[in-house]
């Protein structure tokens, strides 16, 4: 009986730390969502490097580059695309223009983006 209880126990802590762990904070986040429900993960990771620079990645260098203007640019990004900017990381593929999904949400977007620079 005790094992059992033990057993729940165990189970439940480890259901929530997985999800803790995997979820990021982000999961809720409506800048996150959208990047998931506009196909941008095919080529982007949030600390991962893939066709194109993590989100991490691109939030640091854009806030090196133009501090709180930062955002600026990010969004200009998304909407127009862009290429050659992280040649240095060895990425040669372009970044393809967003600009039918709206100025509203390339605001939410890049806002998420720019949150995870330290
Ligand atoms: C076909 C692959 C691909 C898709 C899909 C894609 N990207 Fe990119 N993205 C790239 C590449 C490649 C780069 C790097 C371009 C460069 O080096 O200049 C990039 C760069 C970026 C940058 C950095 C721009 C900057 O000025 O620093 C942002 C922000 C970005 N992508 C956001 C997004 C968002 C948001 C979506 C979805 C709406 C998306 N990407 C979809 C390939 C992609």
């Amino acid at each position: 009986m005790k094992l059992k209880v033990f057993v729940v126990v165990a189970a439940t802590a480890f259901i929530m730390f997985a999800t803790s762990q995997n979820g990021f904070a982000s999961d809720n986040n409506p800048g996150y969502n959208l990047i998931k429900t506009s196909g941008c993960l095919a080529c982007h990771a949030v600390d991962q490097n893939k066709v194109g620079p993590s989100y991490k990645i691109i939030a640091e260098t854009n806030k090196k580059l133009y501090g709180k203007d930062a955002i600026k640019h990010i969004e200009k990004s998304i909407e127009n695309g862009v290429k050659g900017k992280y040649k240095n990381l060895g990425i040669t593929a372009a970044m393809p223009p967003y600009g039918y999904l709206g100025k509203q949400k390339i605001e939410t977007i890049a806002k998420w983006i720019m949150s995870l620079a330290k």
